[in-house]
């Protein structure tokens, strides 16, 4: 499996193994999911009322960067609904034939989880409208002026969308969920928990200055936390008798390249190209993508939310500037905006 950019350890190619090891730490209860307290407490209230009322639990759109636990999320919901759940995603569901297959097979309140949402194919997205307001299902049979549109009952299911990119849902779709909510980073601590617990199932031996150190560096994502925590693992067992100390956690991550803050070559490739390349910007998203040879996907969704977030990338209509924050971090002299033309004549040419 080869993939256009960079390996890293924040977006590496996803092995079997890989998948394996993340199920094998997902939490199975609300308690075990750290952190996101709003959502979980909401939730718990929503599931709750369902249940007393014996309905299906209203529809639920989960949203946020990659790795802060919207899969989890979805799997315990279902498991505190007491009822199954079918997984899917956007991009697998080519025809509006395969959609239907799925919803005429759910059982009443059973959960469809539709991962990638906003990659559904427009005509397939647009039979759940139906299916998902008055739980019917317009199917066309045959075709040309012989055609007839029948309607199918389907029993009462949730749905769960999950995305990454909500600003690409439709407005029709997202009016269509009646529970909404947007997943953030995590703090400090709580990844200092989540690390604690994954060691625990791992059955590491991590102290609890190990754990935040590997924490600070963790970029606010449980994802990139068990990630780190799998390889600062296999250094403490080769050259510090499996025990993870703060020494032990320090020298793993300094030698995977993963900075303080938590950055790796692809952040920091991205920011120097900005300063160096660019003049700091702004710059179009694709301009920089093809500069690092990186998939501006892979940017958008998984970089340039975090760099956003501590205030190293800032987004202007004319494209992304590197703050003088970046400036300072990557040792940089802060770029003098004071005296910088606001035309960016002394700007180099794109290429
Ligand atoms: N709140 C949490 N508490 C403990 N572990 C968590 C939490 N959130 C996520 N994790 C862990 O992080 C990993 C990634 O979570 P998950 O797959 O749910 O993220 P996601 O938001 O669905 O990501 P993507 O957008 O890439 O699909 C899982 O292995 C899970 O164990
Ligand atoms: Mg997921």
């Amino acid at each position: 499996m080869k993939k256009q950019g960079s390996e890293t350890v924040l977006n590496p190619v996803r092995t079997k193994e890989d998948l394996l090891f993340e199920d094998s730490l997902r939490p199975r209860n609300f308690k075990e999911f750290i952190g996101q307290e709003n959502i979980k407490t909401n939730l718990k209230i929503f599931i709750e009322a369902a249940q007393k009322r014996e309905e299906s639990l209203d529809h639920v759109l989960l949203y946020g960067p990659p790795g802060l636990g919207k899969t989890s999320l979805a799997y315990l919901i279902a498991k505190e609904m007491g009822v199954g759940i079918k997984p899917t995603a956007g991009p697998v569901i080519e025809r509006t034939g395969d959609l239907s297959a799925i919803l005429t097979n759910l059982q009443s309140k059973e959960v469809l989880f539709l991962d990638e949402i906003h990659r559904l194919h427009p005509s397939v997205e647009e039979i759940l409208y139906s299916a998902m307001e008055d739980y019917n299902l317009d199917i066309m049979i045959g075709q040309g002026p012989s055609a007839r549109s029948h309607k199918l009952k389907l029993k009462r299911f949730t749905l769960i969308g999950a995305t990454t990119r909500a600003g690409r849902i439709t407005a029709p779709l997202r009016s269509r969920f009646g529970i909404i909510h947007r997943l953030d980073y995590y703090g400090e601590e709580e990844l200092q928990q989540i690390i604690q617990r994954s060691a625990s199932l791992l059955e590491v031996s991590v102290d609890e200055e190990g754990a935040r150190q590997i924490a600070s560096r963790s970029r606010g994502t449980p994802r990139v936390a068990n990630r780190l925590l799998r390889r600062v693992r296999d250094y403490a067992e080769v050259i510090a008798e499996g025990k993870i100390t703060v020494k032990v956690a320090h020298q793993a991550l300094d030698m995977m390249e993963v900075d303080a803050l938590g950055l790796d070559d692809v952040d920091r490739k991205m920011l120097t190209t900005i300063i160096e390349s660019f003049a700091g910007g702004p710059v179009g998203i694709t301009t920089i993508a093809a500069a690092i040879d990186e998939e501006k996907d892979t940017i958008e969704s998984i970089y340039e939310p975090f760099l956003m977030r501590i205030g190293f990338l800032e987004r202007t209509t004319r494209g992304r500037r590197a703050t003088p924050r970046a400036y300072q971090h990557l040792g940089y002299a802060p770029a003098d905006s004071s005296s910088k033309p606001q035309g960016d004549l002394f700007k180099p040419q794109k290429k």
